[in-house]
């Protein structure tokens, strides 16, 4: 998962993780990609990558990420975050499910809470990776990750999430009221039982 996602997936796991469990069974998991697509957006933060396809019968090979990644501004924090998610049930997209407001964050949700996927960008731009007193702050430019590299999707401060199907879709702005977001981004993934 790209960090944008990141960013703004990251809430709403922990939105999900507070509410009741939307399935039947919630526990140890591992979350993989479906798909992801970026959304229209006015473009300011793009990324477009292909990630890897998951394999159920190897569940501990990490998924792959390849493509580019457009920063027109530095990325730090201060934004206005937004989600919605929609839950696969009885072969139906239930639409917003979920929607939440995260205000004045960015780089360091990503930081914290999917350190794996920092590092994915911070190497890709040139950031610092280990130094967790830093400043957040992936450069802006055009950087491309020509080869597959592995993402793990390990979410340290989740562990336990809800077993399910689910279509995240992210947007990221300038402030709560921006007619048109900075960076939208969407997700097919699912999380399954860690065997
Ligand atoms: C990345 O950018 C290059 C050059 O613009 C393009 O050829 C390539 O298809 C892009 N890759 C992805 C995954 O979008
Ligand atoms: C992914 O990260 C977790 C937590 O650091 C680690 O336990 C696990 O071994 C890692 N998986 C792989 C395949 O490196």
């Amino acid at each position: 998962m790209p960090p944008l996602a990141a960013i703004l997936l990251v809430p709403v796991l922990l939105f999900v993780v507070k509410s009741k469990p939307i399935n039947t069974f919630a526990g140890p998991y591992i979350i993989f990609g479906h798909r992801y697509n970026p959304c229209q957006s006015q473009g300011v933060f793009v990324v477009q990558v292909r990630i890897s396809h998951f394999n159920p019968k190897r569940p501990y090979d990490l998924q792959t990420a390849t493509g580019n990644i457009t920063l027109k501004e530095d990325f730090a924090d201060g934004y206005w975050a937004s989600g919605t998610m929609a839950v696969r049930s009885n072969n139906q997209w239930k639409e917003n499910a979920f929607v939440f407001n995260f205000p004045r964050k960015g780089c360091s949700v990503i930081r914290e809470q999917f350190p794996d996927m920092y590092r994915f960008f911070a190497e890709a731009t040139g950031a610092p990776v280990a130094d967790k007193t830093a400043p957040c702050v992936l450069p802006k430019g055009t950087f491309v990750v020509p080869e597959p590299r592995p993402v793990n999707a390990t979410l340290p401060n989740i562990p336990i999430l809800p077993y399910g199907r689910y279509w995240y879709r992210g947007t990221l702005s300038r402030t709560r009221n921006s007619p048109s977001p900075l960076a939208c981004v969407e997700f097919d993934c699912e999380v399954i039982p860690k065997p």
